[in-house]
């Protein structure tokens, strides 16, 4: 477990909080060098497949070259210093490390160049914070059946005990699974993410349950056989909005919240803190919509099986990826196809006083994150909390001078100083999202989050500090960061 103790109270900017950390930014070499997502030994991950399909991604853009961090390594470390960050979360991808998924072939260049990552990062007093699964698996896993096969959570294992084997003598803090409800949901439910697969109300609870299955399996393994030597702690990434009723007191929009919350943060984090299964509101839910629509042969959502680790007690902290708020209401969940929609009968609003900041789907609520941390503090026994990402989207026309994004920074790191001040919540660091603006997903490059602007157009893909991100680095400075363990 991370120990409070150690992380020193300072003076900080507006408050005197505990914060440890800063930053964040997906896998460098998610994709990476020029032309060349198979670049030194790199096996294709679902990614690179759904990229080749017409209208998957904005622009029909991929990202073979992204921010071409497998050869510009040195001037990302170079952003980090300039920010001054103390904490640096990146994600490594399964296909480079393991082309085809598997232990049998591991590619050296991969090794190399994380060791090189993780090594440059601590000899410049940055501690690595490292996300083994990233949205992108290896191909030849997905020609196997992919995370809606049970034996994906096994290779991941593996793939797992690898990485803390070779690695974890520097890495101390781990995310297995990053955001697997996005992984689930969007991947196999609406198929808008890779692997594009559409099989509504099925296919999205068994692969979130596999996720589960690979993140308790690996923290086991770290558990057995490495935390003694290692003293590292593992947990996975979990986003979630703020959820508040739509109109407050109306029963209905309550009971509609409590189902939205069940499906989404209460999916992952229930079985992980609580119980060691999903809500009981999410199964009921599910298994009277199966009736409905008079569908036999057991429930859809799956059960964990006494045989198996238990995935009860499988995080050493708490993982928040959080964007945003939504009100809820009642209903959405009558319609004629069986769905996670029409299973969970609730309907997110946006309230019309929340600024949208880029993307459709992210409207700026600084307070949501407090009430956020207030509500899994009181839920999930007080753990320890990293605030795994935060951030801030940019589309359109380019803004080096981005106040909107300045603002966005200080009002939530207030927020945070006050769920730690004020509400007593155990928040540890807090990493925004992201460093460079990158490949956004399914929205190709035409949405930024970084703190560093990268030229796409450019060949160098040149990278020039946000104002936010020299604001940020203002804030920043005003805390002195300690050791986060
Ligand atoms: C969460 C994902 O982990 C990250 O990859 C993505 O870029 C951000 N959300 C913003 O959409």
């Amino acid at each position: 477990m991370v120990k409070s103790e150690k992380i020193p109270t300072v003076s900080g900017w507006h408050f005197r909080i505990k914060l440890s950390a800063v930053a964040v930014f997906r896998d460098p070499s998610f994709f990476s060098l020029n032309g060349g997502w198979q670049a030194d030994g790199k096996g294709p991950s679902i990614w690179d497949t759904f990229c080749l399909e017409k209208g998957r991604v904005f622009g029909e853009q991929n990202g073979d070259e992204a921010c071409n961090s497998y050869e510009l390594w040195e001037k990302d470390l170079e952003c980090i210093q300039q920010l001054g960050l103390t904490h640096y979360r990146l994600s490594f991808s399964w296909a480079r490390l393991l082309p085809d998924g598997t232990t049998r072939h591991v590619n050296q260049k991969g090794v190399q160049y994380y060791n090189k990552v993780i090594d440059d990062l601590l000899a410049c007093d940055v501690s690595p914070m490292v996300t083994l699964y990233h949205f992108d698996l290896p191909q030849a896993l997905q020609d196997q059946g992919g995370w809606k096969s049970a034996g994906t959570a096994t290779l991941f294992n593996d793939y797992a005990k690898f990485c803390f084997q070779t690695f974890g003598d520097r890495v101390k803090l781990w995310i297995t699974v990053n955001e697997p409800y996005v992984c689930a949901k969007l991947g196999h439910e609406d198929g808008l993410h890779a692997p594009g697969i559409k099989e509504p109300g099925v296919a999205a609870y068994l692969v979130g349950h596999n996720m589960l299955r690979a993140h308790a399996m690996a923290w086991h393994s770290y558990n057995s056989f490495y935390r003694t030597k290692q003293k590292g702690a593992v947990s996975l990434a979990i986003n979630s909005d703020w959820l508040e009723a739509s109109v407050a007191g109306c029963a209905e929009d309550v009971a509609a919240t409590e189902r939205q919350l069940a499906f989404t943060l209460g999916w992952f984090a229930w079985p992980v803190f609580v119980t060691g299964d999903y809500p009981k509101i999410m199964r009921s839910a599910i298994d009277a919509q199966s009736e409905k629509f008079g569908r036999s042969g057991g429930s859809r959502l799956p059960s964990f099986s006494k045989d198996e680790p238990a995935v009860l007690g499988t995080a050493d902290f708490f993982a928040l990826n959080y964007y945003t708020s939504r009100k809820v209401e009642a209903g959405g969940g009558c319609g004629e196809v069986l769905s996670m929609k029409s299973d969970r009968d609730a309907r997110d609003v946006l309230d019309p006083s929340w600024p949208i900041c880029g993307v459709s789907w992210l409207a700026v609520v600084p307070h949501g994150l407090r009430k956020l941390l207030k509500y899994i503090k009181d839920t999930f026994n007080n753990p320890a909390v990293y605030i795994t990402e935060n951030g801030f989207s940019q589309v359109g026309q380019l803004q080096i001078e981005d106040v909107q994004r300045s603002e966005f920074y200080k009002d939530t790191i207030l927020e945070v100083a006050k769920a730690i001040q004020e509400d007593g919540v155990n928040v540890r660091g807090y990493f925004a999202w992201s460093l460079l603006d990158n490949f956004e997903w399914a929205d190709g490059f035409s949405v930024r989050f970084g703190l560093f602007h990268v030229d796409f157009a450019d060949a160098r893909r040149g990278r020039t500090i946000y104002r936010s991100g020299r604001e940020y680095a203002k804030i920043i400075s005003k805390f002195q960061c300690g050791q986060s363990k």
